[in-house]
């Protein structure tokens, strides 16, 4: 019946979910990481860089603009006046290409940085010579080389950081590709480890569920089986007493009786008065009765026949009356109410019951006095044995628990009733029992 406990199992699934959180967590915090690497490394470097790109178009097209000025002669100054323009140009072109270079993503090929270089290269050796060509007053010339060398340079230039900025803006959506992907993955994940963490922890909680209700099962099995254990074996005990004070009372009794009148009647047959066989006749005659008393008395003390002749109040009362005598224990006895009469099998139980709580008063309480109330309401029968002793050890050890109140507790539970120990206001120990009519009445 006793089934596996669920305890290692429980610690297995413990220890699986904790895992399985652990390094989901350490996934997820992975996985950001990476993002936050792809967004800083890649994507803000790339929009710097094309940022300086745009800035370097930017130049080209007003040094495009100012050589066709230089061309079409609109403005009435010779071509070294716009010298200065261009210084100012190049200047900013110049430190447009080191942050270029510098921010350059790496996706960009040396050919591709290199070839930049040479043609800005080739554009000032190109600009300077048209200058010089100027300012040595060969206009013609110098506007000849600005249509053939400079302007075309500066085409190419132009042309080839167009399509660096088309790569940049590629690279670019590649990587918002890759971190779009990556959010999905995580997503996925996170969709995955939910429903497994929600299974997993329904799964348990089932198994749980289905341990206890087992556990419970079974211990509310075993208690009934102790419970009906313990009172069979009170009642087999009340039969054996009851059979066994029944055979000393009438059988043994008679017997003895019978033997005081056969030597009563052996004595009288003439015998002189001061005969020995006389004396010892009679003092066999006392010995006859003395044991006959003690056997009634045996006979009691198994089984009060008292409760059947004249049930269970008259009993209770020449029982504490009685233990007064043996033990020396002043006892207050009182009775309230009236009520029906019991029936002998449940009367044994509530007799049984005060006997343990007077032994145990002399037993354990350490006072010479205890108080018995046996009361009528109602609803039914309450006895209470009361003592102002040393009480029970609080809180109440394992050990404390000894037979005889696990005995006390069996029989109110046989008369359906109930017992409980109470510590009374000026200290000590209250037995009190209380049994419903309905079930213990005639
Ligand atoms: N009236 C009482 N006063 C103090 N302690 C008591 C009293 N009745 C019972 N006890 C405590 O409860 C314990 C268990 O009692 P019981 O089950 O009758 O076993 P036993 O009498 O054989 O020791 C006792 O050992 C004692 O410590
Ligand atoms: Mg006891």
């Amino acid at each position: 019946m006793a089934g596996s406990s669920p305890t290692l199992r429980l610690l297995v699934g413990l220890g699986v979910t904790l895992l399985a959180v652990t390094a989901f967590s350490f996934y997820a915090l992975s996985q950001i990481h990476g993002l936050r690497r792809l967004q800083r490394e890649i994507v803000d470097r790339n929009r710097k860089d094309s940022l300086q790109l745009i800035r370097i178009q930017n130049d080209l097209n007003s040094l495009a603009l100012s050589l066709r000025d230089m061309l079409e002669g609109s403005e009435p100054y010779p071509l070294e006046a716009y010298a200065v323009e261009f210084k100012r140009i190049r200047s900013d072109l110049e430190d447009a290409f080191r942050l270029e270079k510098e921010l350059s993503p790496a996706t960009r090929l040396p050919d591709q940085q290199n070839a930049m270089q040479a043609s800005l290269k080739r554009l000032w050796d190109r600009t300077d010579q048209m200058f010089a060509l100027a300012a040595s007053g060969k206009e013609g010339e110098a506007k000849q080389m600005i249509r053939s060398q400079v302007l075309p340079e500066q085409a190419a230039l132009t042309a080839l950081v167009a399509r660096l900025l088309v790569a940049n803006n590629e690279a670019e959506q590649q990587t918002a590709d890759r971190i779009e992907a990556i959010y999905q993955g995580v997503e996925r994940n996170v969709y995955y480890f939910l429903s497994a963490v929600l299974l997993t922890i329904t799964a348990m909680s089932l198994y749980l569920i289905r341990a206890n209700k087992r556990i419970f099962g079974e211990l509310a099995s075993l208690s009934r089986q102790r419970q009906v254990l313990a009172q069979k074996l009170i009642s087999v005990q009340e039969d054996i007493f009851r059979s066994v004070s029944r055979e000393l009372h009438d059988d043994f009794g008679q017997i003895l009786t019978a033997i005081g009148v056969m030597l009563r009647r052996a004595e009288r047959k003439g015998l002189p008065e001061n005969s020995p066989f006389r004396s010892d006749l009679l003092e066999i005659r006392e010995t006859a009765q003395q044991t006959l008393e003690k056997l009634r008395s045996l006979s009691q003390t198994l089984h009060p026949n008292v409760l059947e002749d004249f049930g269970l109040e008259k009993t209770l009362e020449w029982y504490v009356r009685q233990f007064e005598k043996q033990t020396g224990l002043v006892i207050r006895y009182e009775k309230r109410g009236i009520g029906p009469l019991l029936k002998e099998k449940d009367a044994i139980h509530v007799y049984r019951i005060l006997q343990e709580a007077l032994n145990n008063v002399v037993r354990h309480a350490q006072v010479a006095e205890a108080e018995v109330l046996v009361e009528y309401t109602d609803e039914g029968l309450r006895l209470s044995v009361e003592d102002h002793g040393v009480g029970m050890p609080d809180p109440r050890p394992e050990s404390v628990r000894g037979l005889g109140l696990i005995g006390m507790q069996e029989r109110a539970e046989l008369l359906r009733g109930r017992l409980r120990f109470e510590r009374p206001a000026q200290g000590g120990l209250r037995v009190a029992l209380e049994i419903p009519f309905r079930e213990a009445a005639v």
